[in-house]
């Protein structure tokens, strides 16, 4: 049980970022891909009016694409062109009218793109064979520099776009096995060792992703976060470590951290599942000056607090929480807790993790169904 006051000195704290622009509380909501963009990315008013009932201190939104071949699913958000800065507005300007302050999240999925955003070219780190979600077999090719560069330069034009529609904040997507994980991580990164890019080496490996926040930092004036994975089969949390130290050096003010397999059950894997590898890049990158999100399986108010005060020690305390599933089934939990703590009874997320939200998305869009229709 959390009281009123303690809730109010840790959640309901405002959070300043970098340019002095305030947060309401600690809570963003995660990125979270809807499946309701219009044909060809567009905003349109089925993702308005989604967005319209989501309450937190920072509503970061799903993946946006910032070139078309970078797409890995139906109805994402293009942010890949002028065209696109007119209905960016409308989202900036729905999310700000409930108080919170608006994130795009920016993304080019790299090897696991779709190939028929591409013209039946995938393009990747290095060249593989990558199945895709219908169990066929995806030729990858492996990027030229140029076209990296490419990539870069579009992370930084599609932040400009964000910036000129009104969001406060861009959050790089550095996880989930997407393209700038993909460099990261000698799974997908294969480059020989004279490639500036080279998977040899951690200095090649995070290349991709801190030219991006560099690209995106020149590019705009607003605070840039990066989502990145904990670990991975093939990386270990001190090599993240390292990466965050860098992408703090590139400018970014913040790191959340996630992890592959990002949407487990907390009932199997136990709430803020990522914690454990998070502390270990942590005590690497303590003195870096960032500050330190974490995203994956916190479900109670309890935990939230933890969390925010490092069980009472400070210096493991987290300086935002992330929350997708949750806020899919009730997006205005945040809402709801600080109501409770008033009265002095909070209820946990009554989400259960069942992931058909993620379902429901590929045949429409992404809602909760366990508690359809209440
Ligand atoms: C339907 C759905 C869509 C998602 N889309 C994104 C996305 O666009 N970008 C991203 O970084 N993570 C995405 N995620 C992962 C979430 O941001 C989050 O990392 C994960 O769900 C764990 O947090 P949770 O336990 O609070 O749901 C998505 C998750 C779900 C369920």
């Amino acid at each position: 049980m959390v009281d009123q006051e303690t809730w109010e000195n840790t959640v309901l704290q405002k959070l300043e970022l970098p340019n002095g622009v305030i947060a309401s509380n600690r809570i963003m909501r995660a990125a979270t891909w809807m499946g309701q963009a219009e044909e060809d990315g567009i905003i349109g008013n089925t993702i308005i009016e989604t967005y319209s009932k989501i309450r937190a201190g920072v509503v970061v939104t799903g993946f946006q694409y910032v070139m078309y071949e970078g797409q890995s699913i139906r109805r994402m958000v293009s942010n890949s062109k002028p065209s696109d800065v007119e209905g960016l507005k409308r989202l900036a300007g729905i999310i700000h009218s409930s108080g919170s302050l608006a994130a795009a999240q920016l993304v080019h999925c790299g090897s696991t793109s779709l190939p028929k955003y591409s013209g039946n070219d995938v393009y990747g780190p290095s060249d593989m064979e990558f199945p895709d979600p219908k169990g066929d077999t995806v030729q990858v090719k492996a990027m030229t520099v140029n076209h990296v560069e490419e990539v870069t330069q579009a992370y930084a034009d599609a932040a400009k776009r964000a910036v000129e529609a009104g969001f406060d904040v861009i959050e790089l997507h550095g996880a989930h096995n997407y393209g700038l994980w993909q460099f990261f991580d000698p799974t997908y990164n294969k480059r020989p060792v004279n490639d500036p890019y080279t998977g040899s080496t951690i200095e090649g490996r995070c290349k991709a992703m801190v030219d991006a926040v560099r690209a995106v930092k020149s590019a705009v004036d607003v605070p840039i976060q990066v989502k990145v994975d904990s670990s991975s089969k093939t990386v270990r949390p001190e090599e993240v470590g390292e990466l965050t130290k860098k992408l703090a050096e590139a400018g970014a003010y913040c790191v959340i951290f996630s992890g592959p397999n990002p949407t487990q059950s907390p009932k199997d894997a136990g709430e803020a599942y990522f914690l454990d590898d998070a502390m270990v890049i942590r005590s690497i990158a303590h003195d870096s000056g960032l500050l330190f999100g974490l995203v994956g399986g916190i479900r109670s108010p309890e935990t939230v607090v933890k969390l925010l005060t490092g069980d009472g020690n400070s210096a493991a305390a987290f300086d935002v929480i992330q929350l997708s599933r949750p806020l899919i089934s009730e997006p205005a939990l945040v809402h709801r807790w600080t109501e409770e703590a008033k009265v002095g009874k909070q209820e946990p997320a009554r989400c259960i993790s069942c992931n058909r939200c993620f379902g429901a998305g590929f045949k429409g869009k992404v809602q909760c169904v366990q508690f359809e229709g209440e």
